[in-house]
C-alpha cells in the first residue's frame, strides 16, 4: 500500500535558525517518524531567486540547508531530499498551471502585496508568480499533505484552487492537497522583544550553528524588563516571556512549571541555566552537522540520491499532464498508469 504523499520546504536564504526549527524542522522530523507518510523535503531554490540573492552563494546555501534537514534529523533513506531546481518539471509545470490560474487570483496574494512593499526596488514577475510555481512543487508529487506555518495558508489555498480548476477543465488528475498547520511557537528577537527573531537582527537570533559561547552571550545579554521575577506575562514582559517560550522549546517544560522551578530566582540565574539547555539542546543537531560535513562527498552523494528519486515521480507527473492536455501524444508503453 502507498502512503499518502506529505510534502514540504524552505528557501535557502542564509542560516537556520532556532525559529525555522521550532516553526517546521522539528515537526518535520516527527511526521517522518511517524512512518505515516511518503515525506519530500525540498529547497525551494527557484523561489529564493525572486529576491536580490549573489550567485556566488546560492548553490552553497541550498547545500547547507540539505545539511540542516539531515543534520535535525530527516533520514535520506525514509524521506526523499531534493533541491528544486535539480528537477525541471517543477518550472514546467509552473507554466502549464500560470495558464489555468486567474490574474486576479494571484493578485489578492497577501505576500506578494507585503514584498511589493518590503522589496519594493525589485517587484518581478517571478515575485507575482511566486505561488503558482508552489503550487507545481505540491501537486508535481500527487501530494495530499502539506505541513506549513499560518503565512502560507493562502498559498496552499490557492494551491487547491488551481488543482481543481486543472480537474474541471481537463481530467482529474490533481490531487487536492491538505495543509497540515502546524504550532508554530513566537520568538521574538533577543535584542528587541517586540520584533520577530530574524537573521536581519543577528544579535538578537539563535542560529542552529551558534557556537556555544556565542549563544551564551547572546543570551546574557538578551533584552529583559525591569522587575527580576521570571513570570510569564507576554504583554507585560515580552523579553522574559520570550526567553521562557525558547526554554519550554527544548525542554517541552509547559510554561507552569518554568515558573515554579524559577520561583524565587532572578534573571541572571534563569539566563544562565537557559543559555545551557539551548547549548545542550542544539549540541547533537551541531555533531551531526560537523560529521557530515566532513565526510568527504556524503552530501553531494544525498542530493544526487534525492534528486533520482524525485526526478522518477516528476517525470511520471509531467508525461501525465502533458498527455492530458493533448500537447503530447498517448504513451505506446504504459507508463502512464494512475488515472486517480
Ligand atoms: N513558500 C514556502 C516558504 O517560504 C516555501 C515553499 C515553496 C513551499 N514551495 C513549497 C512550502 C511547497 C511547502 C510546499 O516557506
Amino acid at each position: 500500500m502507498q502512503k499518502p504523499v506529505l510534502f514540504s520546504g524552505m528557501q535557502p536564504t542564509g542560516k537556520l535558525h532556532i525559529g525555522n526549527y521550532f516553526g517546521a524542522l522539528k515537526n518535520w522530523v516527527e511526521l517522518q517518524n511517524s512512518g505515516r507518510y511518503q515525506c519530500y523535503f525540498f529547497v525551494a531554490d527557484l523561489h529564493s531567486i525572486t529576491a536580490s540573492f549573489d550567485p556566488a552563494e546560492k548553490y552553497r546555501q541550498s547545500v547547507e540547508v540539505i545539511a540542516d534537514y539531515i543534520a535535525a534529523g530527516i533520514s535520506p533513506e525514509k524521506s526523499i531530499v531534493f533541491i528544486q531546481s535539480q528537477i525541471p518539471e517543477h518550472s514546467e509545470l509552473a507554466w502549464v498551471l500560470n495558464c489555468i490560474t486567474p490574474f486576479g487570483e494571484l493578485r489578492r496574494m497577501t505576500q506578494f502585496k507585503d514584498k511589493s512593499t518590503t522589496q519594493a526596488e525589485n517587484i518581478n514577475v517571478g515575485l507575482f508568480d511566486y505561488p503558482v510555481l508552489m503550487a507545481a512543487d505540491v501537486l508535481l508529487y500527487d501530494t495530499e499533505v502539506v505541513p506549513v506555518g499560518e503565512d502560507q495558508l493562502q498559498h496552499l489555498e490557492l494551491t487547491r484552487t488551481i488543482a481543481r480548476k486543472f480537474n474541471g477543465q481537463f481530467t482529474k488528475i490533481m490531487q487536492e492537497p491538505e495543509p497540515l498547520l502546524t504550532e508554530v511557537p513566537r520568538l521574538m528577537s533577543l535584542s528587541d522583544p517586540l520584533k520577530k527573531m530574524s537573521k536581519s537582527m543577528p544579535e538578537g537570533c539563535l542560529f542552529l550553528d551558534d557556537e556555544p559561547d556565542v549563544i551564551r552571550d547572546k543570551v546574557k545579554r538578551a533584552v529583559t524588563d525591569s522587575d527580576a521575577k521570571v513570570l510569564y506575562s507576554p504583554s507585560k514582559k515580552p523579553g522574559i516571556a520570550n526567553l521562557m517560550r525558547i526554554y519550554r522549546g527544548f525542554t517541552n517544560l509547559p510554561i507552569k512549571e518554568i515558573e515554579k522551578k524559577y520561583a524565587g530566582a532572578n534573571y541572571g540565574v534563569f539566563k544562565k541555566e537557559l543559555a545551557e539547555v539551548i547549548v545542550e539542546g542544539l549540541r547533537p543537531f551541531q555533531v551531526r552537522k560537523k560529521l557530515l560535513m566532513k565526510k568527504s562527498g556524503e552530501i553531494d552523494r544525498i542530493i544526487e540520491k534525492g534528486r533520482k528519486k524525485a526526478q522518477k515521480k516528476a517525470t511520471e507527473k509531467m508525461d501525465q499532464v502533458k498527455v492530458t492536455l493533448g500537447i503530447a501524444k498517448k504513451p505506446m508503453k504504459k507508463t502512464v498508469t494512475k488515472s486517480a
